[in-house]
């Protein structure tokens, strides 16, 4: 089998660029989430793989095959849509057999293929239905099944979980991911949450307008972020950011001095280090007055049931730090945010990553 591959893919509609230039590798059996904020063109990439958009340059590969300039039917590609996209006047059983039928694939053995996958999804007594009788779970199976019908070398996922109440979300994540894993094909899977491309996928491509941010493991692009903007948008609660100051002196984070190993520090001076980048749970609030710790106070207090989140104020900014169950306080309440700088990371002036978590 084979990788996928945008090479330097660029697609504008009349004066609008929507991509610049995607360099883009999936390699085989991999489930790759490409995540960002809406707009950021998305689905313009993956419908210009499934061939249903032209790049205005550049080329798509399956393997070593330029597919480019072919149909969307001569791809190998199956495609699950945001919307379903089910046929409304056919049953189940003929949604899912629906690109089995266009193929001409004899009725007995498309009984058979069909009949397997309603098992694989659990939609087996579903099967004589329309869709409009289904709920909206059931439907994403179908158009699940639909997909993965006809073993397609690719699929193609554009949001599939967003018409889905959020408890159904979770559990059909797993689900997903389960089924691309038994199946081994390889996946692009668009969301703009970064809870879905963190849980589900093997890589995950970032991007942010219509240019890749960072290409990394889920675990990579959590600890050593390459910039603010996927710093911040990957995390939940976001990482914090705050101004930082380096001077021959050392470096200092809302007002306070934080002690660096010398190296480090030679290195925040070396990019000229303008923030610092704080994961919510590697700060912890602590005593007023504690040495080495930023002072602030308390803003808001929200108890999350299994944890607390604490929205404090320091010089020059805000930040929300990790807090036990049970954790309390009142707003105005002087605090100390103690933290280990080496679980910190520092960022350039345009927001580049120059020195990373240790
Ligand atoms: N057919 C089109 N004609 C003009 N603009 C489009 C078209 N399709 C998408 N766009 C624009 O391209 C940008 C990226 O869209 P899209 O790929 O749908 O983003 P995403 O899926 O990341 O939310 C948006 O600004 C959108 O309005
Ligand atoms: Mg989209």
């Amino acid at each position: 089998m084979s990788s996928i591959r945008f090479d330097a893919v660029h697609k504008a509609f009349g004066a609008l660029t929507v991509l610049r230039s995607l360099d883009l590798d999936i390699p085989d059996r991999t489930f790759l989430a490409l995540l960002g904020p809406s707009g950021c063109g998305k689905t313009t990439a993956l419908r210009m793989l499934a061939g249903l958009e032209m790049p205005t340059a550049g080329r798509l590969l399956i393997g070593d095959r330029d597919v480019t300039r072919l149909q969307p039917r001569d791809r190998d590609i199956a495609m699950v849509f945001q919307s379903y996209a089910l046929y409304p006047q056919m049953t189940v059983a003929e949604n899912i057999g629906y690109p089995l039928w266009i193929r001409k694939v004899p009725d007995a053995e498309r009984r058979a293929k069909i009949a397997e996958v309603a098992t694989t999804l659990e939609i087996e007594t579903l099967l004589e239905r329309r869709p409009k009788q289904l709920s909206g779970g059931q439907r994403q199976r179908v158009a699940l099944a639909r997909a993965i019908v006809r073993n397609p070398a690719a699929f193609l996922m554009d949001e599939p979980l967003s018409n889905l109440d959020a408890r159904l979300r979770l559990s059909m994540r797993g689900e997903i991911k389960r089924l691309c894993q038994s199946l081994g094909a390889k996946t692009l899977y668009v969301t703009h949450d970064q809870a879905e491309a963190l849980t589900m996928a093997d890589l995950i491509a970032v991007m942010n307008g219509g240019a890749l941010q960072q290409l990394a493991s889920p675990a990579g692009i959590y600890e050593r972020p390459a910039n603010r903007f996927v710093a911040t948008f990957v995390g939940n609660p976001p990482m914090n950011v705050l101004p930082a100051t380096v001077t021959e002196a050392g470096l200092s984070v809302a007002g306070t001095p934080i002690a660096l190993p010398e190296d480090r520090l030679a290195e925040c001076r070396r990019y000229q280090v303008t923030e610092i980048g704080l994961r919510p749970e590697d700060a912890h609030v602590v005593a007023q007055g504690t040495p080495g710790a930023l002072a602030g106070a308390i803003f808001v207090v929200e108890p999350m049931g299994n944890e607390t989140l604490v929205d404090v104020r320091v010089e020059g900014g805000r930040l929300t730090v990790r807090a036990e169950r049970g954790f309390s306080a009142n707003p105005g309440d002087r605090v100390g945010i103690a933290f280990d700088p080496a679980n910190a990371c520092f960022f350039d002036p345009m927001g580049k990553t120059v020195v990373h978590r240790v």
